[in-house]
């Protein structure tokens, strides 16, 4: 058997990103720079980034299929990035943002519609062979569904050899009480500047700090600032820190906490500790905020760095 692959569950969407000069007006008519359709969603973006730094990857989501389906499945095999767990939903609607790309500061303002388009549930995930996987990551969506599919891989890295075993992380992104249950699930947690501000914090060593206790025994917590870099914090209670690493020009930064969390997973999964994860994160994810898009920002440096 080859490498084992990494999976991420969660999210495939379209982005349809006008990239403009200025941010907009309300009730005004502007003439965009360019106009383009990419596959997004979080657990998608990641899948791309896992692929560009080499790691086999697989995509556990839901789409509605047609036009839409087909444009991102050839993005997603485009990449190398296994679709056999992607479940279709004949009759939903596939979601979509418009997003509003500022190239002259990098902000990405997104209008994101999923009208009804049910997530994968523990019952879709029965159909996962578990020993083809070395890492399991849950974008927090469906958190009832996904933490029975969590229980599951616990059960199986109960009984299996001790190298066999899947690592789990979760990621907490949206400010929903209903999400804040998959703090306890996961070896790794990474939660978001927004989820933290929503609950009270003001940077990302603060956040870390006071939403530990929230964590299970052992893990991590990790949460990206933007510009500030971002923090972890791990059973040692140690607060580790790394800077951000800005590009010369910041044109875009749809998906740099995907890029973010794949990187980290990355390095951690190449055997890295969470201080040179961390900083890895932040490298590529400021190299992404340098480009339109993903391609080209695991350029020969990074990737030296990644498998030194
Ligand atoms: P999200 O895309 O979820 O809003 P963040 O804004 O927290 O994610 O960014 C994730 C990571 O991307 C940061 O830790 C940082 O390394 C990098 N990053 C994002 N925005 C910038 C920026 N303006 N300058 C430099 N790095 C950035
Ligand atoms: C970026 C992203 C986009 C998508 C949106 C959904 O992190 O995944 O690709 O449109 O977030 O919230």
């Amino acid at each position: 058997m080859g490498e084992k692959r990494i999976l991420c569950v969660g999210l495939v969407c379209l982005d349809i990103i006008n990239v403009v000069e200025r941010y907009p007006e309300e009730d005004t008519d502007t003439r965009c720079l360019s106009q383009r359709w990419q596959r997004g969603g979080n657990a998608s973006n990641s899948c791309t980034v896992l692929s560009l730094l080499g790691a086999p990857c697989a995509f556990m989501g839901s789409l509605a299929p047609g036009h839409i389906a087909d444009f991102t499945l050839d993005s997603l095999t485009s990449y190398g990035i296994d679709v056999r767990h992607v479940v279709s939903h004949p009759g939903s609607s596939f979601p979509a943002s418009i997003v509003i790309s500022n190239i002259t500061n990098g902000s990405r303002t997104i209008l994101h519609m999923n009208r009804n388009l049910p997530d994968v549930t523990a019952n879709d995930f029965q159909n996962v062979d578990l020993t083809q996987y070395k890492w399991m990551h849950w974008e927090g969506r469906n958190a009832d569904e996904q933490i029975k599919m969590i229980h599951k891989v616990n059960d199986y890295n109960n009984i299996c050899p001790t190298d066999q075993r899947i690592t789990i992380s979760v990621e907490i992104e949206k400010e929903r009480e209903d999400l804040y249950q998959l703090f306890q699930y996961g070896e790794l947690v990474f939660v978001s500047k927004d989820v933290a501000r929503h609950l009270g914090y003001n940077s990302s060593a603060e956040a870390v700090a006071g939403l530990y206790p929230r964590v299970k025994s052992g893990a991590y917590l990790v949460c990206a600032w933007a510009e500030q870099g971002a923090d972890a914090l791990g059973p040692d209670g140690r607060v580790l820190h790394s800077p951000s690493f800005p590009p010369e020009t910041i044109v875009d930064t749809l998906g740099a906490g995907d890029t973010f969390n794949a990187s980290v997973i990355y390095a951690l999964s190449k055997g890295q500790t969470m201080e040179e994860a961390i900083t890895f994160g932040c490298r590529i994810a400021g190299k992404k905020c340098g480009v339109q898009g993903y391609d080209g920002i695991v350029s020969g440096d990074l990737h030296s760095f990644c498998h030194e």
